[in-house]
Formats: C-alpha cells, sequence, structure tokens
C-alpha cells in the first residue's frame, strides 16, 4: 500500500472511540465522558482515588466498567479477597483465587493496589482460632502467611495494610488471639516480617478505624509509631479508615489534626475505607451532608502534604457492607442502586477539581 492511502486513515483511528467490552448494557455510563476522580486526584496532586472491590459482585458487568476503569478509579483494594481467611483456609494451604480476581483486572487496568491485609483479628479461618498455639507457634505461622502471600503479590501493591485494627477505642490493645498468644510485640513482628518479604519500597502501613480525630485511640497510635521509628521496626503510613456516619462524622479539622499526628512524624497517611452512612430512608438533606461530609474528607487529604490518597469502601450501594453492619443504615457510597451518582459524587469531583485547578494540593493552613 501506498503511503498516501495510509496517512488519511491515521487520524481516524485516532479519534475512533475505545472498543467497549460490554455491548449488552444499553445504559452503562460512558466513562470516557468526562475525568473520572481517579483522573481528577491525579490532577490534583493525590497518586490516587480509589475503590474496594468485592468479589460477589464481579459478575455485573455495570459494575466492573466502572471498578477496573482507571479514569474513574485508579486504586483498588480487594474488600475481602486478600484476607487470611481466603488465603490460608487450611494451614499452609495457599489459595489466592479470590485476590487475583481483584488483582490480575486491576493490573490489566493500570490501576494501582492497596493490599488488605496481613493481620487482622477479623475473617480469621478456623483452623487459626481454634488451635492452642504457643506464641512460638503463632509467630511462625504469622511469617509463614506473610512470607507466603506477600511473595505471591510481590511488586503488586503499593501498600500493604500489614495491621489492621489492633486498638479498642481507649487506646490499649484489643485482646485478640494475637496480642493474648504473642503478647504486644506481635505488632512489630507483622511488620518486620512484612518488610522482609515484600518487594521493595513496598509502604507498610498501619490501618484503623476512630482513629480520624486527635482521641485516646490515635494518640495511643501515635505512641506506637514513634515507638517504631524510635527502635528502627519499618512502618510507612498510617491509614485512617474514616467509616463516617452523618450527624456525627470528624470534621475537616479534626482530620487534619488526626493525620498530623502522623505526618509530624515523617509518616505517609491514606484514607483508606471512606464511606458515609446514613439513617434509611434517606432523603436530600441527609444526602446533602453526606455530600459535605465525602468532600471535606477529601479536601483533608489533599490539603495534607504527606495524605496520598483516597479509597472509597465500595462506590455502589448494594455492595457497600454498611446495611449488614450497621442495620437501618445504609445508602453510603457514591452511587446508587441505578448507578445514579449522588450528590457526593459530584463534591468530591468539585474538591479534585478545585485543586487542580488552583494547585492548593499539600497547602498547610487551614
Ligand atoms: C468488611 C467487608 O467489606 C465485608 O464484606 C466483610 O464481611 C467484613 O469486612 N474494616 C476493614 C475492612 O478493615 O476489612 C472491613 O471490610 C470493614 C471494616
Amino acid at each position: 500500500m501506498k503511503p498516501t492511502y495510509l496517512l488519511p486513515i491515521l487520524p481516524l483511528i485516532a479519534a475512533s472511540p475505545a472498543p467497549t467490552s460490554h455491548p449488552s448494557s444499553n445504559h452503562k455510563p460512558n466513562p470516557n465522558a468526562a475525568p473520572g476522580l481517579g483522573a481528577l486526584a491525579q490532577r490534583a496532586g493525590l497518586l490516587y482515588f480509589g475503590t474496594a472491590i468485592d468479589n460477589v459482585v464481579l459478575n455485573n458487568t455495570r459494575y466492573t466498567s466502572l471498578a477496573f476503569n482507571r479514569s474513574e478509579f485508579n486504586q483498588v483494594t480487594a474488600s475481602n479477597g486478600q484476607k487470611w481467611v481466603h488465603i490460608e483456609p487450611q494451614r499452609n494451604v495457599f489459595n489466592y483465587t479470590l485476590g487475583d480476581q481483584i488483582v490480575d483486572p486491576s493490573k490489566k487496568a493500570g490501576q494501582m493496589r492497596r493490599c488488605h491485609t496481613f493481620l487482622w483479628h477479623n475473617q480469621l479461618p478456623d483452623w487459626l482460632v481454634t488451635g492452642n498455639w504457643t506464641k512460638q507457634e503463632l509467630l511462625g505461622i504469622l511469617e509463614n502467611h506473610i512470607r507466603n502471600e506477600a511473595s505471591y503479590y510481590w511488586g503488586d501493591c503499593y501498600a500493604w495494610d500489614v495491621v489492621n485494627e489492633a486498638f479498642n477505642d481507649n487506646g490499649t490493645l484489643r485482646s485478640t488471639i494475637w496480642l493474648d498468644t504473642i503478647g504486644p510485640s506481635y505488632i512489630e513482628h507483622a511488620f518486620r516480617f512484612a518488610r522482609r518479604y515484600t518487594s521493595p519500597g513496598t509502604k507498610l502501613y498501619y490501618n484503623d478505624y476512630g482513629i480520624e480525630r486527635v482521641n485516646n485511640k490515635s494518640l495511643a497510635t501515635q505512641t506506637l509509631v514513634k515507638d517504631f521509628l524510635r527502635r528502627k521496626v519499618p512502618i510507612d503510613g498510617v491509614g485512617l479508615q474514616a467509616h463516617f456516619t452523618v450527624g456525627r462524622s470528624p470534621s475537616y479539622a479534626d482530620l487534619r489534626g488526626a493525620q498530623q499526628l502522623f505526618t509530624a512524624l515523617g509518616l505517609e497517611t491514606a484514607l483508606t475505607e471512606l464511606d458515609v452512612r446514613l439513617a434509611l430512608p434517606g432523603n436530600a438533606t441527609a444526602e446533602a451532608e453526606q455530600a459535605r461530609i465525602y468532600a471535606d474528607a477529601t479536601r483533608a487529604c489533599v490539603d495534607e502534604e504527606k495524605c496520598v490518597g483516597v479509597t472509597v469502601w465500595d462506590f455502589w450501594d448494594p455492595v457497600s457492607w454498611v446495611p449488614e453492619t450497621f442495620p437501618g443504615q445504609g445508602d453510603a457510597t457514591l452511587y446508587r442502586q441505578n448507578f445514579e451518582r449522588k450528590p457526593a459524587y459530584f463534591a468530591v469531583a468539585d474538591v479534585l477539581r478545585a485543586a487542580a485547578r488552583n494547585g492548593t494540593r499539600g497547602r498547610t493552613g487551614w
């Protein structure tokens, strides 16, 4: 073919719409119509705006077309797929099926991953919780678990939530199989194992809820971080889960103050599980308040130089963990059941757009 035939074709190729992989759905929002939250977050100077994704909804193509769209969400967290009960259901028998169902498509989509979580007191397999372990046995089990999962997901995770929810609200350590068998040192063992077995550069996080204000719990977390830094136990970040409720959520200033407990020590922060539940049935007033809370939380990350990004704990109401965990509450996410975007979605987008326009990222004043 002569070059003259080729030339006019090139612009046509460039301008043709991206092939859609879900031709059966007529009502699917066009993900390319406007920059999504992930793209806006990057323009605003964050690393990401992401979402948790649960395995139970992966057969819904309207859902997955948004979940694995890096313009909308350029970071994902497996809601459940990388937890101990699924990864090591029998002792030393590892099964990565559910984790891979989230990790593989997100890699194809060019999204980042926060990996969640090596050590928690929930969603543990029966063999682990019913075993009558000695301290040394349980440490061996912990090391083996972290070594296997970290090696399997080598290079796949921007960050790992190494330890999840170790504190009570009053700042004491929570009684768990870990604390009760190993003692308080289980936390530093987990971080040392994580550093030893994850790929270089993986950010190691402590992750918890209820630390979004300066309070006994966030201060206890700060004490832990200080101690780790002093003794050179590896830790890079603190994740503030940010499971909020309309009517009693932390303010913007609360969130700034809480993050600064950790950023002042040189750590990074992230809002790792943001959702804002309300009493059902919802109404326009509650939704407006919900939008304000989502926006303030996003702004509290944008304005904090060391806050790397925001992750919502799913973006679609029907798969949110809220209704079954907090009976009578719900509607906690950015998208309605019919995939319409709520006021909260647009409020978050506005915050990110304004930050991109004004270059306000990392502003230290309030
Ligand atoms: C939740 C999941 O969303 C649910 O599907 C599951 O049944 C329980 O766990 N804090 C965390 C998350 O760190 O792992 C939890 O996820 C929500 C609270």
